[in-house]
């Protein structure tokens, strides 16, 4: 399986969104984080900032709300022509029904799990779902520390994947950098986000390959 990156838009410029787009151009996906500021402790953009975004990026883009209530507001993101969107499954009242309502839309559907949420209670979500993002911070902001615990649920989230034979990716998302991309990898990881360590980069697109690279040993 071969190694996705995808740049967090958190730690952009948000008065040259645009711009700071482009200079990921040669990532797989641009992330964007959308808070409500009641899912987590922090505000940052709602639909109509993502149907811009979706329209001039030149990448596609993967939409990982943190808000309450994704039931009711997640397909509008999907509408919007996001190519993955990823909901709470802490937030979530009927997951299984939005994530077939995502992909009817013609999205791929994520499930998120915060760092304390425990896989055992989503296994049998798996056969709904496109990708699993297993957070490695706490949500809520960028640039904090990579949780070294979640590596053993990315562990066993790919070992419940495989072994019911399924295509889901499996995401990381909070402190992923040079230092930590491997770890992740080897504990089945394959879609990696990474807000602080690309955009806090000298050479943007030097940063992307190098974490490429490393996620792909
Ligand atoms: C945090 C967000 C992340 C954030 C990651 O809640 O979901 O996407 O941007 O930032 P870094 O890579 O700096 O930890
Ligand atoms: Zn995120």
């Amino acid at each position: 399986m071969s190694a996705l990156i995808s740049p967090s838009i958190l730690s952009a410029d948000f008065a040259n969104l645009e711009r700071d787009l482009h200079r990921i151009a040669g990532a797989d996906w641009a992330h964007v984080d959308v808070m409500d500021n009641h899912f987590v402790p922090n505000l940052t953009i709602g639909l109509p900032v993502v149907e811009r975004i979706v329209q001039v990026s030149p990448i596609p883009v993967d939409v990982h709300l943190m808000i309450a209530d994704p039931d009711r507001w997640a397909p509008g993101f999907a509408e919007a022509g996001a190519q993955s969107v990823t909901f709470h499954a802490e937030a979530a009242a009927a997951p299984v029904r939005l994530a077939r309502a995502l992909r009817s839309h013609g999205a791929r559907a994520g499930l998120a799990l915060k760092p304390a949420t425990g896989l055992d209670g989503f296994v049998d979500l798996l056969g709904e779902i496109d990708m699993l993002l297993v957070m490695t911070v706490e949500p809520g902001f960028g640039g904090q520390s990579f949780i070294e615990g979640t590596l053993a649920k990315i562990r066993r989230a790919r070992r419940a994947i495989s072994d019911a034979d399924l295509d889901v990716w499996v995401q990381v998302d909070g402190g992923v950098s040079r230092e930590t991309i491997e770890r992740a990898a080897d504990a089945g990881a394959n879609v990696f986000v990474a807000g602080s360590a690309v955009f806090g980069a000298q050479d943007i697109p030097a940063e992307i390959s190098a974490l490429r690279d490393l996620a792909s040993r």
